[in-house]
């Protein structure tokens, strides 16, 4: 297999057909949410740029073949997980039940369920619910030996012990650049909108990283989009490996690992 690569097509054929099995200590996975809706946006909002509700393709299941899609991509991610490795997979409340049903049908085990507020969630339009301002990621893994670095990722705590030592990091991440990645780190064409609309924060991706592997390992991300795994795997010293099935997307990914090559390691 190839290594520091993106590979294009389905990430479910290619983890069957060109990853080892066995040999991947971390996925972190960022599959559609099968939320697509109307094109709703919020164009003049004045709190963080303006919002777009995703609307693709990509996104957009019956549910029953939704079902089907993620059984097949999170079998197929545990086929290539190394014994002691953990796969990250994030989601919402619209499919966390899909997720964790399926991931536990199959044998994985739920370590935690990571929720992120977004302080800057997109505005409550219809006001017939609570608005929704929170994002999971639920960690499961495939035996006991799984990695967690447990001091490495206090500092992602802003709060101190009295004698100003950092303090454990609860399964609470409080993250003010969700839920839309914003200023210099989101990837914008000439008009200034995004290239993609659900472009995950390297924040979020270095917490996992660290937490989850070691330096080396390879970190594999199925769904690979703007490349935002990549990118933070190799400023930690990790090794990487992407899928994506979308040509535009990959060409962003690339140029985004090349761009920023001081940060070296590929
Ligand atoms: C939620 S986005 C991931 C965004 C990414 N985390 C980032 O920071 O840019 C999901 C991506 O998966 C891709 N995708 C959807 N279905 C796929 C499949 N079966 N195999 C590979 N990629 C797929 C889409 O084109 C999209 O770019």
């Amino acid at each position: 297999m190839k290594i520091n690569h993106i590979y294009k097509g389905d990430c479910t054929t290619i983890m069957k057909n060109e990853i080892e099995p066995q040999s991947i200590p971390l996925i972190f996975a960022d599959p559609p949410y099968n939320l697509s809706g109307t094109s709703l946006n919020l164009a003049n909002n004045t709190t963080g740029g303006a919002f777009y509700k995703v609307n693709e393709k990509w996104d957009t299941f019956d549910y029953n073949d939704y079902l089907d899609f993620t059984e097949k991509w999170i079998s197929a991610c545990k086929h290539v997980l190394h014994p002691g490795g953990s796969l990250y997979v994030s989601c919402t409340q619209h499919s966390v039940a899909e997720i964790i049903f399926t991931a536990k049908k199959i044998g994985l085990k739920l370590n935690n369920i990571i929720t992120w507020y977004k302080v800057n969630a997109m505005p409550n339009i219809t006001k017939r619910t609570f608005t929704h301002s929170t994002e999971f990621v639920c960690w499961f893994v495939k035996s006991k030996n799984w990695i967690f670095n447990y001091d490495a990722v206090k500092r992602f705590n802003p709060n101190k012990t009295k004698d100003g030592q950092n303090k454990q990091l609860r399964d609470f991440l409080d993250f003010i650049e969700l839920p839309i990645v914003q200023g210099k780190e989101r990837i914008r064409g000439e008009c200034g909108r995004a290239l993609h609309p659900t472009q995950k924060p390297e924040k979020l991706l270095e917490l996992i990283i660290l937490a989850s592997s070691d330096e080396n390992d390879i970190v594999l991300d199925p769904f690979f989009g703007t490349g935002t795994t990549g990118y933070v795997a190799r400023k930690l010293k990790r090794k990487w490996i992407g899928i994506e099935k979308n040509a535009e997307y990959i060409e962003l990914a690339k140029q985004r690992l090349k761009v920023k090559k001081e940060l070296v390691n590929v």
